[in-house]
């Protein structure tokens, strides 16, 4: 199976001398193209960590991250803004929106941090928000829209420049269960709809039943605990 990411050997120490925190111990992780991925393990394990990496948020202390096969880690700063803005959509437990900014507004955003050009925004935002079934809230602001409509519009925002991955921290932490399983399809249907993989975290069980894979971090490494060929069997 072809991988849209892959990452060997990725170690990540925080700090110096007697303060540092060995946060990852040589991860080795592979995402699938077009599969939802759901990353658990107990709080301090490293999965914000990892995500990061994988985003180029953030530099390991060694290791090579390959994204479609080139590598990301030894890029130039300009070069790795440049992949983040083009190629990866970031989801966040808070939503992340603009306050002040409609729902359209924000999915603009997306647009515009990616430079689309300007004469397909309007179809391309339209199309988000249907795609993610919040089209009727297109002109309420941040707080005038439920939890999960948020995380909805901040997903539409994610995914309106078309990227090839969205990484997404604890996306349902802040959502009640219904909520937080409309997300989730959301999720599967864009690796099976759009082509779009999905890397998420998460500590919910009914998250990673609707994974095709599923990896578990403990204390700075991942160990595979479910594949798609168990979910079909
Ligand atoms: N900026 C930082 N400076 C120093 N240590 C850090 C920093 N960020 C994280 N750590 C440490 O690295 C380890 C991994 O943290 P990380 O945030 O990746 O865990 P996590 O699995 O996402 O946890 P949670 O489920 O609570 O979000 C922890 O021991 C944490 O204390
Ligand atoms: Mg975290």
């Amino acid at each position: 199976m072809a991988n849209i990411l892959r990452a060997e050997n990725i170690s990540r120490i925080y700090g110096s001398g007697d303060r540092a925190v060995s946060a990852l111990r040589g991860v080795n992780i592979e995402i699938p193209k077009t599969s939802l991925v759901v990353l658990r393990g107990r709080s301090g394990s490293g999965k914000t960590t990892l995500l990061n990496i994988l985003g180029a948020l953030d530099r390991p202390n060694t290791g090579e991250v390959l994204f479609d096969g080139r590598e990301i880690v030894s890029l130039s700063e300009r070069e790795r803004d440049e992949f983040r803005r083009t190629k990866i959509g970031f989801v966040f437990q808070s939503f992340g929106l603009i306050p002040y900014l409609s729902a359209y507004e924000n999915v603009e955003f997306g647009l515009r941090l990616a430079g689309v050009p300007l004469d397909i925004w309007k179809t391309r935002v339209s199309e988000a928000l249907d795609w993610v079934g919040i089209s009727k809230r297109a002109s309420h602001r941040t707080h005038e829209m439920s939890g999960g409509e948020q995380q909805r519009c901040a997903i539409a925002r994610a995914i309106v420049h078309r990227p090839a991955l969205i990484l997404a921290d604890e996306p349902t932490a802040e959502l009640d269960s219904k909520m937080a399983r409309q997300v989730m399809m959301v999720f599967h249907r864009l690796s099976r709809e759009w082509q779009i993989s999905v890397a998420m975290t998460s500590h919910d069980t009914a998250s990673m039943e609707v994974a095709d894979y599923v990896f578990a971090m403990e204390s700075g490494k991942v160990v595979v605990e479910r594949t798609s060929s168990e979910f079909l069997a």
